[in-house]
């Protein structure tokens, strides 16, 4: 990997400290200097990406667009690295202070402003938890449908940040299908804003859309306008075994051809789903099956379930999948969906290990997922795979179980990279909704070339001339 050209930051000292609670308000600037602080700071120094850990000087609370404005000007003028954070819930290491400094929680701008039910738009702050903007907007019956399987806990602007998807992405579309507009402070200080409540936009360059998935190295998002529909009020959950690893990947490009397009269509391979099951103390329901597609239709009538799941169910059958189970109860669905989002967690708590994101095109998600297996078999790494099979998007677990410390360092990088160079020869990318953050920069070289990651740098170099902003994050 190329050296990073050496960024220039002050060292951060109690003069800066003593400025930045003059700026703010005491209250609102965690320091070392009392318990509290300290323990924000223990807390600030990760977050859900493999065991990084980097400590900040100081953590800033912010209650508004003025006082980020005014903590990133100071911090253009002092030099000295600002690292934004919502809920810390990403896999990319994107909001760890890798250069220490200050690290800006958003948490505290957790208002809805408003729910605007003649224009189907709310207008929300970033530290809004993903789920209370679904209840909030499900009580008038509409629906804001990107759910990540952290969205108890991840924040919308973190979302915004890495164009957050997940398994109502395959029909709905991911984070960016959503906002319309944003307000956002430049490093510099300066709050600018792009779109609204606006359906159609041609005017000048898309700001909005060049801020989603840019991992807070470009701006910081103070507020965000989210289109809204009308939620479905009837679903039905199907899980299916199959006899092998590819059949499902296959069976699901044959369900879109057959014109289904399912609310959700999550792949399992067996260790994924014994893991989530192990993680909820669920019994497992096909405990011999290879792989399990997780499907779900939605509509607004019983016939069009009836009709999707009967399109489903005759699809299925074709690829071996005889034995399907039907979640009778909204009980029994949410059971599954639990097993279904615990997975990340549990191969986390399994051992050590390193995720990947990859993603494809849909239907060449079987080869995808035979090369990925072969790969991992020629360096000896155990792997589990799961994800969103309608989106093309497998995460695929590495796993170092019995490996060497030695064995682990120097095959997991070669295996990666073989893995990505896959990947990209079946017209993929790194990443389909876990963002490059800090540790998968090294592998973004494999599917863009020089004139991308030049263009790349050069808008970094425009909205960040000082380089404060999430340094060392989304570029190599
Ligand atoms: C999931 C997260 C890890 O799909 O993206 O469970
Ligand atoms: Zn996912």
């Amino acid at each position: 990997m190329a050296k990073e050209p050496e960024q220039i930051f002050q060292p951060f000292t109690a003069r800066h400290l003593e400025a930045l609670r003059k700026l703010v308000g005491a209250d609102r600037v965690l320091a070392d200097d009392d318990a509290n602080g300290a323990e924000a700071l223990e807390t600030y120094s990760h977050d859900f990406t493999e065991d990084l850990r980097f400590k900040p000087s100081v953590a800033v609370l912010a209650r508004s667009a003025e006082e980020v404005s005014k903590v990133l000007a100071f911090a253009t003028r002092e030099r000295i690295p600002v690292t934004p954070r919502g809920a810390g819930t990403g896999l990319s290491g994107a909001a760890l202070p890798v250069r220490g400094g200050i690290v800006l929680s958003l948490g505290k701008m957790n208002r809805i402003l408003e729910i605007d039910t003649d224009n189907l738009m709310a207008v929300v702050e970033p530290g809004v938890i993903t789920e209370v903007l679904q209840n909030a907007v499900a009580e008038k019956g509409l629906f804001y449908p990107p759910d990540p399987a952290s969205r108890g806990s991840c924040m919308l602007g973190g979302n915004l940040s890495h164009c957050a998807g997940g398994p109502r992405a395959v029909k709905y579309g991911v984070t960016k299908d959503y906002v319309y507009g944003v307000e956002a402070v430049l490093p510099t200080g300066e709050i600018v804003r792009h779109g609204g409540k606006l359906l159609k936009n041609s005017t000048g360059y898309n700001l909005t859309q060049l801020l989603i998935g840019s991992e807070g190295t470009l701006a910081v998002i103070t507020k965000i306008f989210l289109k809204l529909i009308p939620m479905p009020t009837r679903k039905s959950l199907v899980l299916a075994p199959f006899d092998s690893l590819e059949k499902p990947a296959a069976a699901v490009a044959a369900l879109f051809q057959a014109g289904l397009t399912p609310s959700a269509c999550e792949y399992m391979e067996r260790e994924a789903l014994e893991a989530g099951c192990r993680q909820t103390s669920e019994p497992n329901p096909f405990p011999n099956a290879t792989a399990m597609l997780l499907l779900e239709v939605d509509g607004f009538s019983d016939a069009e379930i009836d009709r999707q799941l009967e399109t489903l169910s005759t699809v299925l059958e074709r690829f071996g999948a005889a034995d399907m189970a039907l979640a009778d109860s909204p009980e029994r669905a949410e059971r599954l969906w639990r097993i279904r989002r615990s997975i990340g967690e549990a191969v986390k708590t399994r051992a050590v290990y390193k995720e990947e994101d990859t993603v494809v095109p849909r239907f060449v998600l079987p080869e995808l997922l035979k090369r990925v297996k072969s790969i991992c078999a020629e360096y000896g790494v155990a792997s589990v795979c799961y994800g969103h099979a309608g989106d093309g998007n497998l995460h695929v677990n590495l796993l170092k179980e019995n490996l060497s410390d030695d064995a682990w360092n120097s095959e997991l990088p070669k295996c990666i990279t073989r893995i990505f160079e896959a990947v990209r020869d079946l017209g993929g990318t790194v990443s389909g909704e876990h963002g490059v953050g800090y540790v998968q920069r090294r592998y973004l070289p494999i599917v863009y070339g020089p004139a991308e990651l030049a263009l790349m740098r050069a808008i970094k170099r425009a909205f960040d001339p000082a380089g404060i902003l999430n340094p060392d994050k989304t570029l190599p």
